[in-house]
């Protein structure tokens, strides 16, 4: 089994969240391939994800795939996971504690996937992935350059447009302008 087999193995044992275990059906590690460019980071597998096991496959999921295709970027360039691998119950917010206990698998499939880009989605990818305090709102569809090199191109969680249609519109602009980046950065 290599590294990436290895930690999904490790994640699907994982009992950490005692409400979490007593909720899935399973874990939901993740989408696409440990040599993507790309890395996305939602929030957390909701019911459709927790049934099949793989992430964004809903009606969220259903959006952001038409804003991404509508951007011509292909999801097989891009490897989609959440902060949370866990469906946490009725889709309440993750909790700090649950954030905590799964950072260390985030941060693996992160230090595995060497990722170029890396895109937020909505407010819960963004505290874990770039830095509390920030609001998404203010900085969605602007890139942020990490020292290293790593660029961060936070997004409205898709979800969000499905609550409120106006937020739609700012999706599909971001997936754009991401669409730009990739090209700029020689990746699409
Ligand atoms: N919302 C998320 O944040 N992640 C999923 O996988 C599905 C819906």
């Amino acid at each position: 089994m290599g590294v990436f087999e290895e930690l999904r193995d490790e994640i699907s044992k994982c009992t950490r969240c005692v409400e979490l275990v007593k909720s899935r059906t399973q874990t939901v590690f993740g989408d696409g391939t440990p040599e993507a460019e790309i890395m996305f980071v939602g929030e957390a597998p909701g019911a459709d994800e927790d049934r099949v096991g793989i992430p964004f496959v809903g009606r969220a999921g259903q959006l952001m795939n038409d804003a991404m295709k509508n951007a011509g970027i292909p999801r097989s360039m891009i490897f989609i996971a959440n902060t949370l691998k866990c469906r946490p119950p009725e889709n309440r917010n993750p909790l700090p504690e649950e954030l905590e206990n799964c950072s260390k698998f985030l941060a693996a499939q992160v230090a595995i996937i060497k990722p170029k880009i890396i895109v937020p989605l909505g407010k819960f990818g963004l505290e874990r992935m770039v830095k509390k305090d920030l609001k998404i709102s203010d900085v969605h569809g602007k890139p942020l350059k990490r020292k290293d090199g790593v660029i961060f191109f936070p997004m409205f969680h898709p979800a969000a447009a499905l609550h409120q249609p106006k937020y739609r519109e700012d999706i599909i602009t971001d997936f754009k302008k991401l669409a730009k980046l990739l090209k700029r950065e020689g990746l699409l």
